[in-house]
């Protein structure tokens, strides 16, 4: 039997009947066996360095301890404006500050759920380019977006079964990053 893998999960749409938190929840129902997704909630004060001078926000702190302690990283994204989301953004730029940078070396799963057809193409994009700086080890492929999300789910509920397969091997391939870079960490 392999170790259990535990994995966290931001989403960066705050509304409630948000596909994005649609999609996620569909990306966890998928996860294979063994796997564990913490949700983690981001509505967070907008970045202050002067907030951080006299020490970071709680949620921040916890999050940052979750993050450490997770094998992975999920990151459901809107795109807004061809980018991710103001308050996904924020919590990128939150824990960034944090030491240990809890990003750096983590593999990352990142989807997103949008009204265009491009399905947050570039706000992915955006967070892969990004997570250059902060050293995150997001998986290539399958790159999913889903486009047109308001035909793709009913009742909060995924209907589009390419975007669930999609989702289900997106799954795998992460857990396979986790397991590679657990397996690098042992033989250093
Ligand atoms: C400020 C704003 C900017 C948006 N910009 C884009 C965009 O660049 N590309 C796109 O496909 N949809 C865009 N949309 C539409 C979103 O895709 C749509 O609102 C989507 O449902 C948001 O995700 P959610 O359902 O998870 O909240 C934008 C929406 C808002 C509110």
């Amino acid at each position: 039997m392999s170790e259990p893998i535990k994995l966290v999960a931001f989403c960066g749409s705050l509304r409630q009947a948000s596909f994005n938190k649609m999609a996620l929840n569909a990306f966890i129902e998928r996860v294979p066996a063994g796997t564990s997704v913490q949700t983690i909630d981001i509505d967070w004060p907008l970045y202050n360095a002067d907030i951080q001078a006299k020490g970071f926000p709680d949620k921040v702190q916890a999050a940052q301890k979750a993050l450490l302690e997770a094998d992975g990283l999920v990151l459901a994204s809107p795109e807004y404006n061809y980018g991710p989301s103001g308050v996904l953004k924020n919590a990128i730029d939150w824990l960034s500050r944090m030491t240990p940078q809890p990003f750096a070396g983590k593999p990352i799963a990142i989807f997103g759920a949008a009204g265009g057809v491009l399905g947050t193409a570039r706000a992915q994009y955006q967070l892969r380019q990004i997570m250059v700086f902060l050293d995150g080890r997001p998986v290539n492929k399958p790159e999913v977006m889903i486009g047109g999300a308001q035909n793709r789910f009913v009742d909060g509920k995924l209907t589009d079964e390419a975007s669930g397969k999609l989702l289900a091997d997106l799954g795998t391939s992460l857990l396979l990053a986790v397991r590679q870079s657990k397996a690098s960490a042992h033989v250093k």
